[in-house]
């Protein structure tokens, strides 16, 4: 049973329920469930109002990654806070905007040279989207008037960033009329992520989606200003780990088409996936790249979109030619969460983050290994500190109707037994902040187990 609330929750919870929307919610369910009260984060925990402790298995929507309340974290946003909160970024700069792009650029693709600001992952693909046509405009390509992008992908909420994405996810395909021209690509999951592959036909099956890959591009290449992919890994797509092969081809196919290539990390940059961006396991570099989640180390919203020069200098000209990028947010650029990703960046030079991210990946490698053994699991598949699978109906080996809610109520009763997951359809997953001791994720399996 799960413990019970503090008597002063009853009248939040009914404030909450009188005047509240949550994302990502049908609110109905909150008239049985209500929304769970967390009062503090602690390291990879965070505490509820029931004074019960959960580990953020995945951390607070990809978000954290040294854990709560880092010091250096809550240092660096007080001080900024208290020097220089915020000022607009058009025709201002200040240090901590410059300190964040020096520590930043070395740890990127060396033909990432330009650095633009706004305040979230859907915002940075936005960006990223309008930059490619403006540039593919102001280079003369007139005709390049759509995208392209990987079927079952996720880019955001915004209304750009969702015509790029799947739209048979989420409902999104209700704003069909509203969106950008796009031209979708089907990959095949990585069977060598798999904890027990089967690898039977792989190399064929992968020089054939390769050969999709140029088809795609001989179809379509002359029409697209760009093609968006999340590397290796599509997140809330139901964490589809794809081949590495396939987005090098991606590269060389956009090359060959005078197509930019976008890759959005927002998810996996940050050491998710073992290396600091996931492209560096393809010894790919886009032409923009979008950072978000992971940039303030889960503390504060923020996300830059890197361009290469060779986009930047189709926008340089005289005021009056017309060809400035237009874009910007009230927040652009903010001063306080720019200091405060300049600490994060600093404990990845100061601390062992990826030789922890390399020990959370054994971990994980451990954990799916146990979960793969359930009859009720299926696909146990691990990338760098993300490990996920399949959840079915043990009897039937069917995926449980949805109507049955089953990862709801796993999430529920997961919750009572000091672990936050948080499945995505069937796919049930694990991504917690990189600073999570290993045998944490040993606890989080167990309970998995227990619960299943
Ligand atoms: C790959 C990817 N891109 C973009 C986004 C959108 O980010 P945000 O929710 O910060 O707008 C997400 C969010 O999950 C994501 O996973």
């Amino acid at each position: 049973m799960p413990t019970p609330l503090p008597p002063d929750w009853s009248d939040r919870l009914a404030f909450d329920r009188a005047h509240l929307w949550h994302p990502f919610t049908q609110m109905k369910i909150h008239e049985a469930d209500p929304p769970v009260p967390v009062v503090g984060g602690e390291g990879c925990d965070l505490l509820l109002a029931n004074g019960e402790r959960v580990l953020d298995g995945i951390s607070s929507w990809w978000t954290c990654l040294h854990g709560h309340g880092h010091p250096r974290l809550v240092s660096a946003l007080e001080r900024q806070a208290a020097r220089l909160d915020h000022v607009m970024f058009a025709g201002f700069t200040h240090e901590p905007a410059l300190e964040l792009v020096a520590r930043l650029r070395p740890k990127l693709p060396a033909n990432l040279t330009r650095a633009f600001f706004s305040d979230d992952g859907s915002t940075a693909v936005e960006v990223a989207l309008k930059m490619a046509f403006q540039a593919q405009l102001q280079r003369g390509q007139r005709g390049r008037d759509r995208f392209g992008a990987l079927r079952g992908g996720y880019h955001g909420d915004t209304l750009g960033a969702v015509g790029v994405g799947e739209l048979e996810n989420f409902m999104t395909g209700l704003f069909r009329p509203l969106l950008l021209a796009c031209e979708r690509l089907e990959v095949p999951e990585d069977p060598r992520r798999e904890i027990q592959p089967d690898l039977t036909g792989w190399p064929e099956r992968l020089a054939s989606a390769r050969q999709e890959v140029r088809a795609f591009f001989a179809a379509h290449g002359d029409r697209l200003a760009a093609f968006i992919a999340e590397p290796l890994i599509q997140c809330a797509g139901g964490m589809r780990m794809w081949p590495p092969e396939l987005l090098q081809e991606l590269r060389a196919q956009c090359d060959g088409h005078g197509v930019y290539l976008i890759l959005d990390e927002v998810a996996t940059g940050f050491g998710r996936t073992g290396t600091f961006l996931a492209s560096e396991q393809a010894g790919v570099a886009p032409d923009l790249l979008c950072l978000s989640k992971g940039l303030t180390g889960g503390t504060l919203p923020l996300s830059l979109t890197w361009a290469t020069e060779e986009i930047y200098g189709h926008f340089w000209g005289e005021p009056a030619s017309g060809r400035a990028f237009l874009h910007g947010h009230s927040y652009t650029g903010n001063a306080t969460a720019c200091a405060v990703a300049c600490a994060s960046l600093a404990l990845f030079d100061e601390e062992p983050v990826l030789a922890r991210a390399a020990a959370l990946h054994e971990a994980m490698q451990a954990a799916f290994t146990d979960l793969s053994a359930h009859p009720a699991v299926r696909q146990a598949r691990v990338l760098g500190t993300i490990g996920a699978c399949r959840l079915v109906d043990p009897t039937t080996g069917e995926a449980h109707a949805s109507d049955d809610r089953f990862g709801w109520h796993l999430h529920r009763r997961a919750l009572d037994h000091g672990l936050l997951v948080r499945p995505i359809g069937d796919c049930l997953y694990l991504l917690p902040p990189l600073s999570t001791p290993p045998a944490r994720i040993r606890d989080a399996a167990e309970t998995l187990l227990d619960l299943l």
